[in-house]
This record gives structure tokens, sequence and C-alpha cells, in this order.
């Protein structure tokens, strides 16, 4: 099947981050259902990566230099996806990095770093496409959440406040362009193995050399042994998210969001019925945080008498 445009030819969707992960499985499969695919990304050998996928495939994939960061190469990414297939029909914000460290001791510098790629990445991209959107009355953007977007869990919180953002400005905009005919749709994820993991790792490397050192290692502690299930038991594959973010560019009214993966869809149920007490219980159970709580009193009646009785 062809996904065609009114000016008869196919549409055109602009996947940022499409060269790896979800963003690539997402450009493949769109590429395949006969979509004109321009994936962006900054890396040089995955752009040439997914310019080979598309010679053997031989599907209408496009892989364009394209950092989401930077003003000037938003606008030549994108006036180069105009130049070469007229404008955009479908964008994907995809594009995204997380870096997990306790509040108290994440930098402003990667707070900035988080919320650069996450929210104005995204605002730059929906910003410049959009005009022409709007003229055209026309089009789709498709927000990338996560189940970070609705849940917010110890040492992921400047990840998930970038996410929760992106559910707001996403709210706001879906009813901004209904007059116009555009939609706004968001996909909330739980955990798929990609190069995140591997990513966040190296974004996050001096929080965790210091883990140990930190008051807050026995936080940082149950975050990985929770992690590391969460890890261990994930079914889904990339090409899963794919098909879902294939959905939302082809339902039409698209739902407000799709979330993806069994754990996100319960995770966000249980968030929505479970008052923040009994929904906090969960999450320290989940990180050992009353043990924990205990241990450092235990420590505290030691080292300072009187100073951990109170409540
Ligand atoms: N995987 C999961 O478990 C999961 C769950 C929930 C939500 N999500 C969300 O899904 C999205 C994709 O995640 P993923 O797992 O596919 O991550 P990934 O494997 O790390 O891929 C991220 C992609 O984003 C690109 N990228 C990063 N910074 C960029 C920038 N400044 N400008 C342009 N491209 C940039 C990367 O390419 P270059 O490095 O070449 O630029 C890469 O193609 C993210 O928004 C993430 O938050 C993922």
């Amino acid at each position: 099947m062809i996904a065609k445009t009114a000016r008869s030819g196919p549409k055109t969707a602009l996947i940022t981050g499409g060269t790896d992960g979800l963003g690539r499985a997402a450009a493949i499969l769109f590429a395949e259902r006969g979509y004109r695919v321009f994936a962006a990304g900054r890396n040089h050998e995955r752009i040439t990566a997914i310019d080979q996928v598309a010679r053997e495939r031989k599907v209408s994939l496009e892989a364009i230099e394209l950092d989401v960061c930077d003003n000037g190469s938003v606008e030549r990414g994108v006036a180069e996806v105009e130049r070469r297939a007229g404008p955009v029909d479908i964008l994907v914000n995809n594009a995204g990095i997380a870096i997990a460290a306790a509040m108290e001791e994440i930098s402003l510098a990667d707070l900035h770093k988080q919320f650069e790629t996450n929210i104005f990445g995204v605002m730059r991209m929906t910003q410049r496409v959009l005009p022409e959107m709007r003229r055209r009355r026309r089009g789709r953007i498709i927000n990338m959440s996560s189940i970070s977007g609705k849940i917010a869990v110890p040492i992921t919180g400047a990840y998930a406040a970038s996410k929760h953002a992106l559910e707001a400005i996403s709210d706001a905009l879906r009813l901004e362009l209904y007059p116009f005919g555009i939609y706004v749709v968001l996909i909330e994820p739980g955990y798929i193995p990609t190069s995140m993991n591997r990513n966040a790792a190296e974004l996050s490397s001096v929080y965790a050399t210091n883990a140990l050192k930190s008051p807050y290692a026995g936080v940082y502690q149950g975050f990985m042994q929770s992690w590391e299930k969460t890890r261990n038991t994930a079914k889904d594959r990339p090409e899963d998210c794919a098909r879902v973010i294939l959905r939302a560019a082809e339902e039409t009214p698209p739902r407000a969001r799709y979330a993806v993966t069994k754990r996100a869809k319960v995770g966000i149920v249980a968030r929505r019925l479970l008052s923040d007490r009994a929904f906090d219980k969960t999450l320290k159970n989940q990180l050992g945080l009353d043990e924990l709580r205990e241990k450092l009193r235990e420590q505290s009646r030691e080292h300072l008498p009187g100073a951990a009785t109170a409540e």
C-alpha cells in the first residue's frame, strides 16, 4: 500500500533520531509502507548505514544530517527535505537522550542538556514545520514521550521532567492545532532495548562513577537493581514500537496517546488509579527505600545521637 497526499505523491515523513533505535525501526517500516522517509541524525556512520538499508530494501528512505539542538542544522535539514520532497506531512519528534542522576546531584548544565534535546529540540523542529502544515491545513506531529512522561522514578527525574514537559506541550498543541486540521500524538513506550541504555550510561558516567561515594548510594543501587529486572524482562522490540507509530500516523482521527509495552500500559493505568501514597509505596518496595531509610536512621543514631528521631 502506498501512503499518498492530496498532491498525489507519497507522503513525506521526517523522523528525528531516525538513524538508530526506535526511530530507525519506524523509518524502515514507514518506507516499506510507501512513505518518502527522511531519517535524521548526527552520526555519519549511522547515516551511511541507513543509506545502505535503503539500497538493500529498495525503499524511499534517505538519511540526512540534522542536530535538533542546533538552529542552523534544523533549518538546513528541513529545507533540504522540502527541496527534495516538498513539505513535511508527518514529523516524528523521536530524537531523545536520558541522563540518570539524583536531582540534588545533577549539574544544571546536564539538566539543560536533557531539556535541550528532548524539549527545545522538539520545539525547534515543530516550529519549523508548522507554518507550512497550517497553510495546507494538514499534517501530523508525533512526539515520542515515554512511560516517564507519566511516572517519575528516583534517578530518572531529569529525563522524566523532560517527558512530562513533552506531554504538557503536546496536550496544548493538540488543541491549538485542532482548528487547522493538524493532529498531535504522543507515543508512550516502556523499556525497549536500543542503544539508548548505552548512550544514557555514557551521558551519566560521572554520576555512576561517584555513586558509591554519594549520599544517595543506596538509592542508586536500588534503582540499578530494579532497572536490571526491567531490562531482563523486556519483551518488546523496536519493530513493535514502530508499528504503533505507524498506527498513530494513519488512524484518523488518531488517539491523543498510544502506550507501547505491557509494562507501560499497566504502569500508566496504575499511576492514574492509585493515590500518591499508594503509588509511592509500590516504588519504595521496588527500590528498597524503607530498608534504606532504616539503615540511614541507624547510622545517624550511631553517629549523631538524637538527630534521626524527628519525623
Ligand atoms: N528505548 C526505550 O526504552 C524508550 C522508552 C521510552 C521512550 N523512548 C524514547 O524514544 C526515543 C528514541 O529512543 P531510542 O531508544 O531509539 O534511543 P537511541 O537508540 O539512543 O536513539 C536515539 C536517536 O536519536 C538521535 N539523536 C540523539 N540526539 C540527537 C540530536 N541532538 N539531534 C538529532 N538526533 C539525535 C541518535 O542519533 P545520533 O546520535 O546520530 O544523532 C539516534 O538516532 C527517545 O525520545 C526516547 O526518550 C525510548
